[in-house]
Order: structure tokens, then sequence, then C-alpha cells
């Protein structure tokens, strides 16, 4: 209802600013009539004068934008009033000038801000880099201006504090850096300031108290520090503060309680500390509150039960005690209410049982306590809720599948008692159900299988019995995660379960399941983790599950499995990296793979006997020596081979590498040698294990300081010089902090090697190509910046040819598929592997699944639907689950057209990826906004036709 009012308003408000911009033109129409009719002498020269100065700055531009502002031309008798763009007063002196949406690529350094006139100037959504030039203070009757969403660099000029008659001053989005001016605070007419998404350092200057007429302010995403300033309480008109995504310290000021018309508080991702200020009671006009993660600490204050209105609470990932506020619900509007990560105690707020306008709802990970049967109730519009990790009781009731846009429903770890309701099976959206780790009893209802779009069931350690119905894996065929151990699960498997062909997760241990493994668990060939350990399966293992292409964990213990293990197990499972078969009754020759070879003893134990190549195990009999044998036999002859060829590529390399040091000594470009031999020079590896050596394996009595992030150890080396080594600390704890500043970071470390790697290729004389692209080596420094190491593969290219003859090197899974084929080594192979890092960058691991399934050149239907990745795959499936999907618009934008850029670099012909200069520049240039939810991107719209 609310939902279809506030559209209504939107529409309404809509059809006012149309009529009202009609308005506009009309007079805009007419008053550059009237100047073209008025022939005054004086007003002409300013309006020449004007004209000039456009024309000259459009000169300045590249040839694109010129061809945008084709009907700025100078003439005589032509007046700047009917260019595009540009409104006059009726004196023909300029008043209004509106670029917004033109691609302008330039600079403002030849804008000559010599307008008397001019009222409004909007630049917003270009390509302008360079300072904003200090002139700009010259613009006497400025009232609007707008440069938000262009490149610009350099600090915000003070100068702006002339402006006095500024009553909008927008430059968010951008790259400005250094302080914010204490010269703001001249701008007493100022409504909205926005200087959000820069690189802004220093302090919120206190000036801003002086800002009194504020209406909307944001900071929000750039490196502000210190405490926000006690000033910020004499902003009594502000509506909308958005200090968000900062260092800010310290604790919210008490004078924010003045702010009676505040609606929307965004505070988060930020260091305060402290308690929220009783005042806060006072802003009763409050919609939106954001404050997490931050440091915040205490019990919510008693007079935030006057803050009845709010439509979003977002206090996660905080360090809140005492009880949640029990009429949170009671306007009736809450949508978003997450606590997420703190230490709640008390019940379920008693306003949230009837509040059936909630969409979001997350509660998870305090100490919640209360019967959820008698404090929830149904919620048409919910799309998520989690109460996982706290200590709520009672039973699940049937209400819950009234519940129909629910999507995620996460209540594991708590005391939940009963059954599983049967019409949880009504809930037609749901992607996750997560019931684990409480008191269930009864069986797993059938009804459960008409949820069609389920990707995710876990229901492990509960109390449940009786068998699996087999019909609940009759539609879930997106399921990719079953985990049903630790319960009183009995009978035999289900054969059905070849159905849930996309299921990467199946865990069935610890149950009572009897009878045969079903040979259709073969046909799931996403399957990376089988655990059916625990149970009383019998039978031979069948030799289908040596065909499970992705598998990596395989359990199988304490079952009474007999028979051999299928030799099936030796050429197929090649991913496989864990394996336990114990306590079975098999016996016979293990699998000569790996993961069989460094089994631990515990993993192989059987009563029967298994033989083979591994320590715990006997040798096996005749016919494996025999094969053994020939092995060895085989080895030694291609080691000796191998070692002959090696002595050859290093003969070659040695005369290649003096040679190419002559070359480089005569070169003429010396100023870059020094770096070059410098970083060639120096062996990480060696270097790093002389640190570890150094720091006694970095030994609490070798660290001299601690610090949030990182600990610094002083070191010895063997040279003898000493030197203190920082190493950083990735703990759940700064984990979570990075966290927060959601896909930021990443985006600057995919830009930093794109950096080095585009000087290497274009500004290096001549190029080198580092052919030994991976996430090995690259260095970030504390500041998250990348650094590309391990030059120990790189190659110079000769001024005159365009690429060497190699042998191949590289890391295995970032080279270039042509490299299998061809000698030819030149800057396309990088753009490969750069390509498969910023995949593993952006994923959280190696891409391999991703780029075989969607760039797999024999793309027989077969092959690519059978595998769980496809065109139709959601961007934000593969993106690192561990980080929250990107919040902030250019965040998101710029994960998008980074993964575009990546799609484009594994292009098969090296001809079509584009070269790292253009990569290092797209990767720099302003972003359009997304055509469509972030959420809703499919890998196949990323992907060039
Ligand atoms: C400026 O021009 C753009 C593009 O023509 C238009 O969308 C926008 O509404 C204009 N802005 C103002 C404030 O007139
Ligand atoms: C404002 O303009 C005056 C002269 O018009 C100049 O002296 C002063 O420095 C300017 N102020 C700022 C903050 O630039
Ligand atoms: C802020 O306001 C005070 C008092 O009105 C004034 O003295 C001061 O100059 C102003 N500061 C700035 C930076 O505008
Ligand atoms: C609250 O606002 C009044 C003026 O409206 C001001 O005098 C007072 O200092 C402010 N209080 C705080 C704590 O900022
Ligand atoms: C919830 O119930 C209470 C008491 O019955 C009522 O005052 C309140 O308006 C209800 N809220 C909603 C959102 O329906």
């Amino acid at each position: 209802m609310s939902n279809l009012s506030s559209k209504a308003l939107y529409l309404f408000l809509n059809i006012v600013f149309h009529l009202f911009s009609f308005h506009l033109i009309i007079i805009d129409a007419s008053t550059s009539f009237v100047a073209a009719v008025s022939k005054d002498e004086t007003t002409t020269t300013v309006g020449v004068m004007e004209a000039e100065a456009l024309v000259k700055w459009k000169a300045s531009l590249d040839e694109k934008s010129q061809s945008n502002l084709s009907s700025w031309v100078n003439g005589t008798g032509s007046s700047p009033c009917t260019w595009v763009g540009i409104s006059c007063d009726t004196l023909g002196s300029i008043t209004y000038l509106n670029l917004s949406y033109n691609g302008l690529k330039g600079t403002l350094e030849d804008f000559n801000f010599s307008f008397p006139n001019l009222t409004h100037l909007h630049f917003y959504s270009n390509s302008l880099s360079g300072n904003i030039p200090p002139q700009i203070g010259n613009l006497p009757k400025l009232i609007y201006l707008d440069l938000s969403y262009n490149v610009l660099t350099g600090r915000i000029p003070p100068s702006l504090g002339n402006l006095t008659n500024l009553s909008v001053l927008a430059l968010g989005s951008n790259r400005l850096s250094g302080f914010i001016p204490q010269e703001l605070g001249f701008l007493t007419s100022l409504s909205q300031l926005y200087l959000y998404e820069n690189n802004l350092t220093g302090p919120i200057p206190t000036c801003i108290g002086n800002l009194t007429n504020i209406l909307f302010v944001s900071l929000s995403s750039n490196k502000l520090s210190g405490p926000i300033p006690r000033q910020i309480g004499l902003l009594t008109s502000i509506q909308k503060l958005d200090l968000a995504e900062n260092s800010l310290t310290g604790s919210i000021p008490h004078g924010i309680g003045n702010l009676s018309d505040l609606s929307d508080l965004s505070l988060w991702g930020n260091k305060l500390s402290g308690r929220i200020p009783p005042s806060l009671g006072n802003l009763t006009n409050l919609s939106r509150l954001h404050l997490l993660g931050n440091r915040l600490s205490g019990s919510l204050p008693q007079e935030m039960k006057n803050i009845v209105n709010l439509k979003s609470l977002a206090l996660s990932y905080n360090k809140f005690t005492g009880s949640l506020p029990h009429n949170i619900c009671r306007g009736g509007l809450l949508q978003n209410f997450t606590t997420s990560d703190n230490h709640f105690t008390g019940p379920i707020p008693k306003s949230l049982r009837n509040c059936t306008s909630s969409l979001r709802v997350r509660l998870d990970g305090n100490q919640l306590i209360g019967n959820i049967s008698e404090s929830l109730g149904i919620y048409p519009n919910l799309n998520y809720i989690d109460l996982s990790g706290n200590q709520l009781y009672g039973e699940l009731t049937w209400k819950w599948g009234e519940s129909r846009n629910l999507t995620v429903m996460k209540f594991s770890n708590n005391n939940i008692s009963g059954e599983i309701p049967p019409n949880l099976g009504k809930m037609a959206k749901l992607q996750r159900l997560d019931l684990s780790l409480n008191n269930l009893i009864g069986r797993v209802p059938k009804e459960l299988g008409s949820l069609a779009l389920l990707l995710d069931l876990s229901l492990q350690v509960n109390q449940l019995s009786g068998i699996i119905p087999p019909t609940i894996f009759g539609m879930l065929h997106d399921l990719q995660s079953l985990n049903l151990a630790a319960n009183n699960l009995s009978g035999s498997l289900p054969r059905e379960i070849g159905n849930c062909s996309k299921l990467q997760f199946l865990n069935l241990s610890l149950n009572k399941f009897v009878g045969t493994i079903p040979y259709e668990i073969g046909e799931l060939q996403s399957l990376e983790t089988l655990d059916l350990s625990q149970n009383m399966l019998t039978g031979v293992i069948p030799s289908e599950l040596g065909h499970l292409p992705m598998l990596e964990t395989l359990n199988l213990s304490h079952n009474m499995l007999f028979g051999p293990i299928p030799t099936s197990f030796e050429y197929a499972l090649s991913g496989l990296t864990t394996v336990d078969v114990s306590f079975n009754n098999l016996k016979g020759p293990i699998p000569d793979s790996k993961a069989f070879r460094e089994a631990s003893c515990f993993a192989l134990e059987s009563k029967k006997g298994l033989c083979g190549n591994n320590t715990c195990v006997k040798a096996c009999g005749h016919v494996a020596s025999k094969r053994a044998l020939i092995i060895t036999l085989l080895l030694s002859l291609s080691a000796a081979l191998l070692f002959l060829l090696i002595f050859i590529i290093c003969l070659l390399a040695l005369h290649r590498r003096n040679k190419s040091k002559v070359e480089q000594r005569q070169g003429q470009n010396n100023a870059h040698d020094g770096i070059v031999f410098g970083i060639l020079g120096h062996d990480g590896k060696r270097f790093y294990e002389d640190i570890i050596k150094a720091t006694d394996e970095f030994n609490s009595d070798c660290c001299i300081a601690t610090g949030g992030h990182s600990k610094v150890y002083k070191a010895v080396l063997s040279s003898g010089q000493v030197v203190a080594v920082k190493k950083l600390l990735l703990s759940e704890e700064s984990g979570a902090l990075i966290d927060v500043n959601a896909f930021k970071d990443r985006l600057d470390v995919v830009k930093g090697v794109a950096n080095a790697r585009s000087y290497m290729h274009h500004d290096c004389c001549p190029p080198i190509v580092h052919r030994d692209i991976s996430s090995n080596n690259v260095l970030l420094d504390s500041e998250w910046e990348a650094h590309v190491s391990d030059f120990g593969t790189a190659r110079f290219l000769k001024p005159n040819s365009s690429y060497l003859i190699t042998s191949p090197v590289g890391t295995f899974g970032y080279m270039a598929p042509e490299l299998a084929y061809t000698m030819e080594v030149n800057e396309r192979c990088d753009i490969y592997s750069f390509a498969v890092l910023t995949l593993e960058i952006m994923r959280g691991k190696h891409p391999g699944d991703l780029i075989l399934p969607l760039f797999s050149s024999s793309s027989s239907s077969m092959a690519s639907s059978s595998l769980p990745i496809n065109r139709h795959t959601l961007l934000t499936d593969v993106l690192d689950h561990r980080l929250r999907p990107p919040f902030i618009n250019r965040v998101a934008q710029g994960v998008v057209s980074t993964v575009q850029l990546a799609f484009a670099c594994l292009n098969a012909n090296p001809q079509y990826r584009p070269t790292m200069k253009n990569i290092y520049s797209a990767l720099g240039t302003q972003l359009p906004p997304l055509s469509k939810p972030f959420s809703m991107i499919e890998l196949g719209e990323l992907i060039a036709p």
C-alpha cells in the first residue's frame, strides 16, 4: 500500500517536474528571441566575449567532444544564446550552461571563468580531467555548480568560498584529493553539498557548522579521518547526512539530536566508537539509520523508542549489547532491519510480529532469546530473513508458508524444535533454506521437492528421521548444496539424486543409511564434495564415482563397503585432493593418484588390507611391482632426458641474457635501466626464505610493533643487514573490516596490476613481457596497492620484432592457450594471464571452472550443459561469496566493466585482445550507469558476441 502511494507521489513529482521544465523552455525561447532583437551595444559586447571564450575552450577538447558541440560556431551576428546547452538573460549574456552527458573529454584549464551573469554550470557525467581551476571563484552569480561524475583530480579550490550565492555544490564521483577547504564555510546559502566518492583526506572542517541552510550533505566514500565535528549540531535544517565509508573516529556527537528534520543518517563503514547518544531519540523523522560496520558499543538508548517511522535500520557488525527496541515497527514502515554480529540479548522486538512491511530482516549472530512461534508472524513482502546463531526456541509454524516472497530463510544454530511444516513447500521463490543445528524432529517433508528454485538446503545436525522422500529430488534442478548430515535418517539413498545435476556439495554423513551407493551419483558432474561417511552402506564402490570431473573431497569412511576401489579413480579423478575410505572392508590396490599417495594412514585404515603406493599400506603383489618397475625405468629415462634439456636451455638462456644485457647497456634509455635490473636481480623467493630465517618464522620475540592489520618484526639478514619486516594479518577480524569496503579494494588491485603491466609493455624500451603473471606474483603493500614481482621469466622484446621464440614457461592455469601450440611469446599472452588473474581477484579463487565452460571452443551442447556455469549464470553467483555484493553504484559499475574487460582479454585469437594501455585507460574512465540491477546481470551479457 505504502509502496503504491510512494509510486504515485513519484509520478506526481515527475509530472510537476516536466511541466516545470517545459515552462522553462518556453521562457528560454522567448528570452533568446528578445536577445536577438535587442541591439544594445554593451550587452552585445558581453555576449560576443562570452561566445569567443566558449569557442576557444571548445577547441581545447578532443575531436569527438568538439563534434558534440557543433552548434558552437562563432560568426558575425551569431548569438551564443541559441547554442546547445546555453540560455541567456534578456540582455544576451549567458546565465545557464548545461553540458551534462555530452561525453566531453578535456580539461577546464582553458575554460575562461569570466561569465558575470552565469547562475548554472552543469558538467555532470562527462570525462573532464585535470584540476578545477581557482578562477572558478570568479563567477559571482553562480547558484548551481555540478561537476559530478568526471575524472577531475587535484584539490578542491579554496576560491569556491567566494561563490556566496551558491546553493548546490556537487563534485561527487571524481578523483579529488587533499583536505576539504575551510573556505566552504563562507557558502552560507548552500543547501546541497556533494563530495562523495573522491579521495579526500583529513578531517571534516569545523566550518561546516556555518552552513545553517544546508539540507543534504554527502561526503561518503572518501578517506576522511578524525572525529565528526560537534558543529554538525548547528545544521538544524539538514534532512540527509551521509558520511559513510571513511575512516572517521571518535563517537557520534551529542548535538546530532538537534537535527530534528533529519530523515536519513548514514555513518556506516567508519571507525566510530562509544555509545549512541540518547539525543538520537529526538530524531523522530528518521527514516534511515545506517550505522553498520563501526565499533559502536553499549546498549541502544531508551530514547530510541521514539523513533517509530524507520524504514531502514542497519546496526550490523558493531559491539552493541542490551536488547533491541520493541516498537521498531510501530509506524508500520520498517523494511530493512539488520543487526548481525553484535551482542544483543533479550527477545525479538514485539512490533516485529505484525510488521508486514518487512523486506529484509537479519538478526543473526547475537544472543537473542525467545519463542519464534510467538514473536514472528506472516510477512507477505519479506525477501530475506536470517536469525542464525541466537538462542531462539519454539516451533516453525505453517505461517512461514504464507511468506511467499522469501528467497532466503536461515534459522541455523538455535534451539528450534518440532517438525518441519510441509507447507514450507509453498515458498515458491525460496533459494536458500538453512535450518541446521537445531532440534528438529520428524521427517523431511516431501513438499520441499516443489521448491523449484532452491540452491541450498541445509538441515544438518538435527534429529530428523525416516527416509529421504525420493520425490524431493524431482524438481530441485538448481540445487547446488545439500547437507543432511548428523540426523537419524534411514533407508536407502534415492537414485533420483542423479537429477540434481548442479549439485556441488553433498553431505549425508552420520545417518543410518543402508543399501548400496547409487551409481547415479556419478551423474553429478559438478560435484566437488561427497561425504557419505558414518552410515551403514554396503556393496562395492560404483565405478561411476570415478567419473566426477570436479570432485575434490571424497569421504566414504565408516561404512560396510567391500571389494576393490574402482580403477576409474586412478585416471579420471585428477582434481581429488582429500580422500578417506577408512573403516570399510575394502581391499586391493589403492589408485595411484595424488590424493591416495598423500592420504594419511588414518584415511586408508582397512581390516582386509589395501595396498599400493603409500607408506601407510603394504606394497602390492607381483603384478603391481612389475608395473612399478616399468614406471621406474620410464621415469629415470625421462629424468635423464629432462636433465639434458635443462642443461641446453640454461646454456641458451645464459647466452641470451648476457646478450640482452649488452644490448640494454648500449640502449639509449638509460633512465629505466637501473630500476629494471634492480628488479630482475632481486630473487624474491630466496629473500623470503632469508626473512623467515631471520625472524625465526615470525617468532614473537622478534616482533617490535603491532598494528591493526599488521605486525612489524626485526630481522637480521644473512648479509648482516638489519631490516624491519611488516607482515599483514589476514585474520577473521581484519577480514570483516575489508568486507565492509565491499569490492573497492579488489578493483584497486586490478588497476595496480594493469598499471604495472601497461608501463612494462608500452613505456619500457624495449618492452618487457612478464610471461608469468599469476596471483603468486602480485604483492600487496600496506595500502593494498598491487606490485608485480618475480621477473625470473620476464623477457625483453627486441625493438624491431614483435615476439620472441621461447620454450613455454609461466604458471599453468594462467597461460594463454596459444602457448600450447606456438612458441611465439608477445604482449598478448600476458593480457590473457592478466585476465585470468583479474577474474581470480573477483572470484576469490582460480576461475578455471568459469573460463572453460564459457570459452570452450568445442562447446558442444552436451559438454556445456552438464557444467554448472553458462551464459545465463548470474554475475553475483560467481563473485567471491565471502564479500557482500557491492553497495555503491560506482563499485558495482567497476566490477561489471572489469569482468567484461577480462572476458575480452580471454579471446582465443590473441589479435582481438585489447592492449594493456587500452585496459588501463578503460579501467580508469568514468563508467555509465548499469542498465539493470547488479544482481540480475548474466555472464553472457558481459561477453562480446
Ligand atoms: C542538463 O541537460 C541534460 C541532458 O540534456 C538533461 O538531462 C538535464 O536534465 C539538464 N539539467 C538541468 C539542470 O537542466
Ligand atoms: C575572493 O575574491 C577576492 C577578490 O575578489 C580575493 O582577494 C580572495 O582571495 C578570494 N577568496 C578566495 C577564498 O579565493
Ligand atoms: C563561520 O561563521 C562565523 C560566524 O558567523 C564567522 O566568523 C566565520 O568567519 C565563518 N567561517 C567560515 C570559514 O566561513
Ligand atoms: C543546538 O542548536 C542550537 C541552535 O538551534 C544551538 O544553540 C546549540 O548549540 C545546538 N546544540 C548542539 C549540541 O550543537
Ligand atoms: C500491530 O499490532 C498493533 C497492536 O495490535 C497495532 O497497534 C499496530 O498498528 C500493528 N502494526 C501493523 C504494522 O499492522
